[in-house]
């Protein structure tokens, strides 16, 4: 047999594409290769890029600038682009860096074999198609190897909401959900393999409409049905969007034990006026309303969200708005950016902030949501959570998990394994974790 080929990626963007990384080399696996986690010794590198912000597909060209020298001393290197900018800017990748040999999109992964086959043949291929078929009934090859406790599952993909400043529909396509079944099976595969905790993934998650038995499931349906996996521990979701929190889902919240207290819930901004110009189809009070709603069901939920400040047009007025919103809602965790112009999507066209003047306004709702954010990981202190434990520590006998809340918890003196569940008293708080320790 020949040695085997290496296959180094870089994963980029959400966390879909975390998924969609171990897929294509669970794809690529069935032809040969293993990961390294070197670009250095790689027969093959792939990107899998996201295109959210300027930045962020920028990034891709420098890096891919750093591997001339690789290439030149190995010409039988293959470099790949997938996800989210191969998806945008397709031919373009090649042209504007020679280097690559091989563009996929997010929707054509299980095509990555025939690709890779051609590429080794020395043809530049490129597959950007929104193909009918299922990628992930054909992305098979699982091989049965150990995992850790923790696993995303891909259960819808794509959007059909189009928000004024944002590439995902066009990126990752129409809204599309995965049969019931197929995401169940792949749930007890990852339980036999070792996990305890899934997250659930959709661009649109709660917008889950995947056929079932008896017709078309939502998404706490879903959640009800993994609720019965035996050895399955956990469960969470992301991302969901404020106008799909249906009654049921926001009941399972306090009724379904396996679904964990944390929900992350995006908004966008605090402003009527630029909430409709981001054409988000929903206000700050009805938001507001829905967050009292989701916490009348489960209390003490953990409340996280995503910002965009600078949007275009966005007065002070407006910026205030949004601050007022944070105060109301009171984040545990929160995720802000200053917004990025790209090219295609309506907002692009629209009249620019001046870029000093957002980057202030960043700075003033991260401060905001930092000081909440640490007011919400204080009052864990006192209080018994259960953690579900990752990895081992940086001192001996230390273990790392996380709490139901999604706190990062270290415990000392810890005689747990990688994978257990305890009920640990959390001792104090530290600047970006808790500490506690075991109760017996
Ligand atoms: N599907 C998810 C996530 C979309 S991308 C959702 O609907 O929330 C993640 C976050 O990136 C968004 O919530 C938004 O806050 C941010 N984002 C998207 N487009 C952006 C842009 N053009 N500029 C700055 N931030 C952006
Ligand atoms: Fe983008 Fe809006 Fe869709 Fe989220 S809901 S992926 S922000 S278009
Ligand atoms: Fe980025 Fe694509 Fe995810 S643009 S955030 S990788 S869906």
């Amino acid at each position: 047999m020949s040695a085997p080929k290496k296959l180094f990626i870089k994963t980029y963007g959400c966390q879909m594409n975390v998924y969609d990384s171990e897929r294509m080399a669970e794809a690529l696996g069935g032809e040969g290769y293993v990961e390294t986690k070197s670009p250095d010794d790689a027969d093959m590198i792939l990107l899998n890029t996201c295109h959210i912000r300027e930045k962020a597909a920028e990034k891709v060209y420098s890096e891919l600038g750093r591997f001339k020298g690789l290439k030149a001393e190995k010409p039988d290197l293959k470099i790949g682009v997938a996800g989210c900018v191969a998806q945008a800017e397709g031919q373009e990748i090649m042209r504007r860096q020679p280097l690559v040999d091989l563009v996929v999109g997010p929707q054509s992964y299980h095509r990555l074999p025939e690709m890779e086959a051609k590429a080794r043949e020395g043809e530049k291929v490129l597959d950007t198609d929104f193909p009918e078929e299922d990628k992930f009934e054909k992305l098979k090859n699982r091989p049965k190897a150990k995992r850790g406790p923790t696993a995303f599952l891909t259960v819808q993909e794509g959007c059909d909401k189009f928000c004024a400043f944002c590439v995902v529909p066009y990126t990752r396509g129409a809204e599309v959900s995965r049969p019931a079944d197929r995401i169940l099976r792949e749930a007890q595969d990852l339980v036999e393999r070792g996990v305890r905790e899934i997250t659930l993934l959709g661009q649109n998650v709660n917008a889950y409409h995947g056929a079932g038995p008896n017709g078309d499931m939502t998404l706490a349906q879903l959640i009800w049905e993994l609720d019965k996996v035996d050895g399955l521990e956990r469960i969470r979701f992301t991302t969901s969007h404020p106008n799909d929190m249906q009654d049921d889902l926001i009941e399972a919240h306090g009724t379904c034990a396996k679904l964990m207290p944390y929900l992350h819930l995006p908004v966008q901004a605090g402003s009527d006026k630029i909430l409709k110009r981001m054409n988000r189809a929903h206000t700050a009070e009805s938001y507001l309303r829905l967050i009292e709603r989701i916490r009348a069901a489960r209390p003490d939920i953990l409340i996280s969200g995503d910002f965009i400040v600078g949007f275009p047009e966005e007065t002070e007025a407006d910026f205030q708005a949004t601050l007022d919103l944070v105060e109301g809602v009171k984040y545990g965790t929160a995720y802000s950016f200053k917004y990025s112009t790209r090219p295609g999507t309506p907002a692009a066209e629209r009249p620019q902030v001046d870029p000093k003047e957002a980057d202030d306004r960043l700075q003033r709702l991260q401060a905001l949501l930092t000081k909440q954010q640490r007011e919400v990981q204080d009052s864990m202190v006192g209080r018994d959570v259960t953690v579900l434990f990752e990895k081992a520590g940086r001192f001996p006998g230390q273990m790392v998990g996380k709490s139901d809340y999604l706190h990062a918890v270290h415990v000392a003196d810890c005689d747990r394994a990688i994978g257990d569940l305890a009920r640990v008293r959390i001792l104090s708080s530290g600047a970006n974790s808790l500490a506690g320790a075991l109760i017996d």
